[in-house]
């Protein structure tokens, strides 16, 4: 048994160096009690898994090191299918037509990439089959039915069938070739470009392991704002590299390309998407790029954005930009992700509306390779947003989310922020594009506009640390992130409660206790750093701590009073029709929930309306009051949450333990920090006193202006 154990380790890259260190993620295979094991063993006595693929390969490679871990054991490998206690798995092609397997087969929906778990009666145990329509499908029932025996799920009467809502599922990596991470919190890159490709490192085997089992399908290796160089050979030799062992579990690589990259690398004189020379560039590189790597996913174009080159510069629009790579790509079957952050050379009077400006005309213009990639929200991933209103608003085109999991707005790695529900909460959110119920998930699904290729983003959170994104609880918006971008519909607290069993095991208590605290957890940092729909408070560049006192940077909307826009008037952002009128980019059922301050939500009030300090609000207090109740409230939660954590101690992996105690103590400082900063700030103008009971802030105001951040991370 423990030769076997140690083969698999070796084989899988596994993670015998880093124990109790969370770098096992929720992969974690801990041994079960003894009298479930026994249970399960009895409905695993013999596997029939035929092994026709790499992708098969790896999927039962997985299972047996799972029930290794769980069970301790391993079931008698056959190709005999006898009722009693079988586990059988595979596609149609790959096994027997027995009645029992067609009886499968039948449940299983028409899609690549779907699976079906069911038990079928026999003489005494039934025997289950897990059924896929290709090893994909394989690849991810085998995941779902390990993640059953980690939750202590009955196994005795499964009737399960799955397919994802949104085809293509990926994770954005935003790094550099030098291995820093634009915004990376969880250490260097994971790509170790400099290695590539002679050394293989284990960890993108586990990377890979890891998606796979949340079913993502795509991973974009390089930053959006990218280095020309990716597009090189010895740079398309790394990648096919990582391709390769990414492969076998069903992940395709994308780069994020450079759009002058034919004047860069080509020397050509200009990069006009118009140019036949630049046509033709693009189209030897990327018939390049599928010698590399025969099955490349496309590119991803961050373009006239941030300073980043892009059609523009040549007088064409986003459409000309996006189709030329479009081109290219076609006979190939790639795909082109087209963003659509962003940000028009000259200051705009409210940045809110320049994406729908720019892009709601070129509805219907791009080619059907080509997908929009949106933002959750309208500014750039701030602890709250309004949904995006482009969503819906492109009825002719292809749009995808993109939702960012490293927390740039939200605390970095040092805040234990889950972030299922910020994602939930968009793609709940109704836009009425298509009449009630056209929420943002079923745009992006493909069931409002029957879009032919859908998607979705994340900009991802891992990195070399240990436990691969710095806070061990990050790790739970990695898992959220994979689960929603499966289904869009899927419910951010059994996601919680399944990455806490996966990841804690299954104690009542723990997770009675923890789940409500992750569930919280969003809605604390709104709290202590932007509450009621204030947005854009931080500091400058490295996004880390407050910094509502930011006036006089080279735009004014990178600087913070352009948001916030408090005076001795007032504070907020109006966008109704007195203001900027952002709000008119929405339909009129979503503008009449917000347009009335008086009946706005709470959570964006401050987004779309500028209202005076003693506006009377929904709960009865001052505007003021309510500000200063929600920074305080925010800060005490982080004591709450520390009350819960430490209740866990015997529960926990010590290593975890302390680690978490420890951010915690920092996040409960920098709650305070951001609570007391903006509450001074904002009084000066409220020119109100901070409410009876509320305990006075520790320093005055210029303590905080004057704190400073040296080499903060992610920059
Ligand atoms: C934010 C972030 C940048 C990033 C940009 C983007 O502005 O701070 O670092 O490049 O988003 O999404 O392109």
């Amino acid at each position: 048994m423990k030769r076997i154990c140690l083969l698999l380790t070796f084989a899988l890259g596994m993670t015998a160096s880093y124990p109790q260190s969370g770098y096992r993620l929720w992969l974690d295979y801990k041994p079960l009690n003894e009298p479930l094991s026994d249970q399960y063993r009895t409905h695993i006595r013999t596997l029939v898994f035929p092994v026709n693929s790499e992708t098969d390969r790896v999927a039962k490679q997985e299972l047996l090191l799972a029930l290794d871990g769980l069970l301790g054991y391993q079931p008698e490998l056959t190709d005999r299918i006898e009722g009693s206690g079988a586990l059988v798995i595979g596609t149609p092609a790959s096994l027997p037509l027995l009645d029992d397997v067609r009886e499968a087969q039948g449940a299983l929906p028409k899609h690549d990439e779907a699976y079906a778990i069911r038990s079928i009666a026999g003489d005494n145990t039934p025997m289950t089959v897990i059924i896929g329509n290709t090893d994909r499908g394989v690849l991810y029932g085998v995941y779902a039915f390990i993640s059953l025996l980690q939750r202590s799920q009955d196994i005795s009467m499964l009737a399960l069938a799955e397919a994802p809502k949104v085809q293509l599922r990926v994770l954005n990596h935003w790094d550099n070739l030098d291995r820093t991470v634009e915004r990376g919190y969880a250490g260097f890159s994971l790509w170790d470009w400099h290695r590539l490709p002679g050394y293989r490192d284990p960890r993108y085997t586990d990377y890979a392991r890891a998606n796979a089992s949340i079913g993502i399908n795509g991973t974009v290796l390089n930053n959006v704002n990218a280095n020309a160089l990716m597009l090189t050979p010895a740079y398309l030799e790394k990648a096919a590299t990582l391709a390769d062992i990414f492969r076998p579990y069903g992940i395709k690589v994308y780069l994020s390309a450079r759009f002058s990259a034919p004047v860069d690398l080509g020397g050509l004189e200009d990069a006009d998407p118009l140019n036949p020379a630049v046509q033709q560039w693009w189209s030897e590189k990327v018939a390049e790029i599928y010698r590399y790597i025969p099955d490349f996913g496309g590119f991803l174009v961050k373009a006239n954005s941030e300073g980043q080159p892009g059609p523009q510069n040549y007088g064409r629009n986003h459409a000309d930009g996006a189709n030329l790579l479009a081109e290219a790509l076609k006979p190939h079957g790639g795909v082109v992700m087209w963003r659509a952050f962003v940000y028009e050379d000259t200051e705009p009077e409210d940045r809110a509306k320049q994406a729908y400006n720019e892009f709601k005309p070129l509805d219907g213009k791009f080619h059907d390779n080509v997908i929009v990639q949106v933002k959750n929200g309208p500014i750039d991933f701030q602890p709250r947003e309004p949904f995006h209103p482009l969503f819906g608003a492109m009825p002719h085109s292809q749009l995808m989310m993109e939702f960012q999991l490293t927390q740039e707005y939200l605390g970095f790695a040092t805040n234990l922020v889950y972030l299922g529900t910020l994602f939930s909460e968009t793609l709940r959110a109704d836009t009425y594009c298509y009449g009630a119920n056209s929420t943002v998930a079923r745009v992006i699904d493909g069931s409002m506009n029957k879009q032919p290729m859908t998607a979705i983003a994340g900009v991802a959170n891992t990195g070399t640390a240990t436990n691969w994104t710095g806070h061990p609880f990050a790790q739970s918006n990695w898992y959220a992130y994979g689960r929603l971008a499966w289904n869009p519909d899927a419910d951010a607290g059994t996601i919680a409660e399944d990455w806490l069993r996966r990841t804690f095991g299954n104690d009542g208590s723990l997770i009675d206790a923890l789940l409500p605290m992750m569930m919280r957890s969003r809605e604390t940092a709104v709290n202590y750093m932007t509450p009621l729909g204030l947005h854009h408070l931080m500091g400058w560049d490295h996004h880390y701590g407050p910094g509502p006192w930011i006036t006089d940077k080279m735009r004014a909307d990178w600087t913070s009073v352009y948001y916030h826009k408090a005076s001795k008037d007032g504070i907020g952002f109006d966008r109704t029709v007195s203001g900027s009128d952002a709000l008119s980019q929405y339909v009129p059922e979503v503008r009449a929930q917000f347009e009335d301050p008086q009946t706005c939500p709470d959570e964006y009030l401050l987004w779309f309306h500028h209202l005076p300090w003693d506006f009377n609000m929904k709960s009865g207090s001052t505007l003021w009051a309510a500000l200063c109740h929600h920074y305080y409230h925010g800060a005490e939660e982080v004591a709450d949450m520390q009350a819960v954590w430490a209740a866990q101690q015997d529960k926990v992996d010590h290593i975890i333990f302390q680690e978490v105690t420890d951010l915690l103590a920092i996040q409960r400082e920098e709650a305070r920090r951001w609570r007391d900063a903006c509450v001074l700030y904002f009084q000066q103008f409220s020119d109100m006193p901070i409410p009876d009971g509320l305990e006075s802030p520790e320093h005055p105001l210029e303590y905080y202006e004057q704190q400073q951040f040296h080499f903060v991370p992610g920059i």
